[in-house]
């Protein structure tokens, strides 16, 4: 066990700890946020994304170790009141179905925006590949994504 400090959502945490504990148990069982969510466990699906210094990670695979000092975003953190355009342009197209991936997919989205504001076809192949949607939403995520860059 050790003691790590944490920087989540602008809120300092101090957890006591396994060095190699997947964030993603930190976020969920220690503090608390269970938005972000458990999909496969070793980085194949994205249902665990997060912001890690504004950048889209997989927190299941990340120990807590490598996240001290660094600014953890979850979805909890990603605007104060869900309006974040990401969020408003998810509502807007409806996209969700059975809604357990999109904090994921949201998380990817606004990563990818945060670095380029005008995302191509192909940029947005990229960005978002690696987030699973078994309900097949995809067509819905793109449309979301691009109103947000018009
Ligand atoms: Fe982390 Fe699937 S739970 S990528």
């Amino acid at each position: 066990m050790a003691q790590f400090n944490l920087l989540i959502n602008q809120k300092k945490h101090e957890v006591d700890v396994d060095p190699t504990t997947p964030l993603l148990w930190v976020i969920r069982d220690h503090i608390g946020l269970t938005g972000t969510k458990f999909g496969c466990g070793i980085a194949q699906c994205g249902a665990c994304t997060i912001h890690l210094n504004g950048n889209a990670v997989r927190s299941c695979v990340l120990p807590v170790s490598a996240a001290q000092d660094k600014e953890i975003t979850t979805i909890e953190g990603l605007s104060n009141n869900n309006d974040h355009p990401v969020q408003l342009a998810w509502v807007e197209a409806q996209v969700p179905q059975c809604g357990y991936c999109q904090s994921g997919q949201i998380m990817s989205a606004a990563a990818l925006l945060n670095r380029n504001n005008t995302p191509s076809d192909l940029d947005i192949d990229r960005a978002m590949k690696g987030n699973i949607c078994r309900c097949g939403t995809y067509p819905r995520i793109r449309k979301a994504i691009k109103s947000v860059t018009k």
